[in-house]
C-alpha cells in the first residue's frame, strides 16, 4: 500500500481523530449488537494509539438517520460495547459537533477514548459538506481513515475531512487494502472466485475486473437464473435481470477466451415461495419447472463446487448461494462455508452478507481474512479507486 499509516505519524499527546466503520448491525427489539466484528476490527488501531498515549477522538455513521437524529441509532450500545472490549470506559458526546464535544474534547488526557454521536444525524455528513469537515477537523491534529467498510462513500468524515487535516490510513484499512490488493497483484494459484448474490449486476465490475487473474470461477445464488436464461434454460419464477441477459453471455464468453473454468451450477433448489413454512426440491438444470422458482444450489453442484475448491490456492467469496436466511434454502451457502473453512489455502471472503453468514457460524477465525466492507471490497475489487483512500498522504518515496 503506498498510502501513510499511523504508523508514520507521532501520535504522543495529539488529538487523533479516526473515521471508524461502527455501522454494526443491532437487533430491533433490544438495540442490542448482534455482531461485533466491525468494532473489533478497529482494536488493533485503537489500542496502538491508547498505548501511545494519544486521545484519540472516534466517530462513525450507524444505520441511514438521513440527517435527523433517530433515537434508536445513537451510538450508546457501540461505546458500551467498546468500552467492554477495551477494559476502559469510553466516553460518548449528545452530537458529533459543537460546544459541548469541544468540551469533551478538552478534557480527554492521553490514552482516553472518546465517541462521537452518530455522524449522519447531521444532515451535512452525507452531503460531503467543507463547512461541516472544517468543524469537524477543529477538534483534532490528524486524521485517520480505519473505516475501510465507508471508503467508498465520498461523505464529509472521509473526504472533505481530508482538506482540513493531515490524513492516514489506521491498520484496518492497511489490512484490508494489502489483502484485498494481494487478490489482484499477486494470488497464489490454482485462484478460485466463489461468486453468489441475487445480481449479476452488482459482481459484473468484479468479475471484468478478475477474470484475467482467476483460474475458476464458480457462480451460485439468485444471479444463476439470469446465466441459464442466457443459456436458454427454463428458470420458472426465478428474478432474471433481462437486460443483464447479454451481460452474462459476455461474461461466458470471456472465460472462454481467458481459459478460465466458468461453472454454473448442474443442480438446483426449487420451491413455490421464498417463506420458511416451504419445502424446496432438488432438480437438474434441464428440468426446472415453470412454476418454481431457484433458491439454492443443489447438492450435486455442492459437491462439484468442493471438489474445485479443495485444489486451490486462494478462494474469494463474495455472495451466499441462495437464500440463507430461510433454512431449508441455506444449505448451499453453509456447505460453501465449512469446506472453506477447512481449506489449507488462503481463505478471503467479502463483507456484507457473506462476512455475516461465516460470523454467525463462527467460522470466521478459520478463514484467512474476513473484509469488513461490502460494498467497498467489491468496488475495490472491480478495479475503482476508493475516494476515501485516494485522499490519505502517499508515502514519500
Ligand atoms: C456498510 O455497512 O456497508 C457501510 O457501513 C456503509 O454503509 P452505507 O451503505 O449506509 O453507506
Amino acid at each position: 500500500m503506498d498510502k501513510m499509516t499511523v504508523r508514520d505519524m507521532e501520535v504522543n499527546g495529539k488529538r487523533i481523530l479516526v473515521r471508524v466503520d461502527f455501522n454494526v448491525p443491532l437487533d430491533e427489539e433490544t438495540r442490542a449488537i448482534t455482531d461485533d466484528s466491525r468494532i473489533q476490527a478497529t482494536l488493533p488501531t485503537i489500542k496502538y494509539l491508547i498505548e501511545r498515549g494519544a486521545k484519540t477522538i472516534l466517530c462513525s455513521h450507524l444505520g441511514r438517520p438521513e440527517g435527523k437524529v433517530v433515537e434508536e441509532l445513537q451510538m450508546t450500545p457501540v461505546a458500551q460495547r467498546l468500552s467492554q472490549l477495551l477494559g476502559n470506559e469510553v466516553q460518548t458526546t449528545v452530537g458529533c459537533i459543537g460546544p459541548d464535544v469541544e468540551k469533551a474534547v478538552e478534557k480527554l488526557s492521553g490514552g482516553d477514548v472518546l465517541l462521537l454521536e452518530n455522524l449522519r444525524f447531521h444532515p451535512d455528513e452525507e452531503g460531503d459538506s467543507n463547512a461541516f469537515a472544517q468543524v469537524l477537523a477543529q477538534l483534532a491534529d490528524l486524521y485517520v481513515n480505519d473505516a475501510f467498510g465507508v471508503s467508498h462513500r465520498s461523505h464529509a468524515s472521509i473526504v472533505s475531512i481530508t482538506n482540513y487535516l493531515p490524513a492516514v490510513a489506521g491498520l484496518l484499512v492497511e489490512k484490508e487494502l494489502n489483502t484485498l490488493g494481494g487478490i489482484l497483484e499477486n494470488p497464489a494459484h490454482p485462484f478460485t472466485e466463489l461468486i453468489g448474490g441475487a445480481k449479476v449486476s452488482d459482481k459484473i465490475g468484479l468479475l471484468e475486473n478478475t477474470m484475467s487473474k482467476v483460474d475458476c470461477l464458480l457462480i451460485g445464488g439468485g444471479m444463476v437464473a439470469t446465466f441459464l436464461k442466457a443459456k436458454s434454460y427454463e428458470t420458472g419464477l426465478s428474478l432474471i435481470e433481462v437486460d443483464k441477459l447479454d451481460t452474462a453471455i459476455g461474461l461466458m464468453e470471456k472465460a472462454t477466451r481467458n481459459g478460465v473454468r466458468l461453472l454454473l451450477p448442474v443442480d438446483v433448489l426449487v420451491a413455490n415461495e421464498i417463506s420458511a413454512e416451504t419445502k424446496a426440491k432438488s432438480v437438474f438444470i434441464e428440468n426446472i419447472p415453470p412454476d418454481l422458482r431457484i433458491v439454492d444450489i443443489g447438492p450435486q453442484t455442492i459437491e462439484n463446487f468442493s471438489r474445485e475448491l479443495r485444489r486451490c490456492q486462494t478462494v474469494f467469496w463474495n455472495g451466499p448461494m441462495g437464500i440463507y436466511e430461510i433454512p431449508q434454502f441455506a444449505e448451499g451457502t453453509k456447505s460453501m462455508a465449512r469446506l472453506l473453512a477447512s481449506l489449507d489455502a488462503t481463505t478471503i471472503i467479502g463483507g456484507g452478507s457473506t462476512a455475516e453468514v461465516v460470523t454467525e457460524m463462527k467460522l470466521a477465525d478459520k478463514m484467512s481474512f474476513v473484509s469488513t466492507g461490502g460494498g467497498a471490497s467489491l468496488r475495490f475489487l472491480g478495479g475503482k479507486k476508493l475516494p476515501g483512500v485516494e485522499v490519505l498522504l502517499n508515502k514519500k518515496s
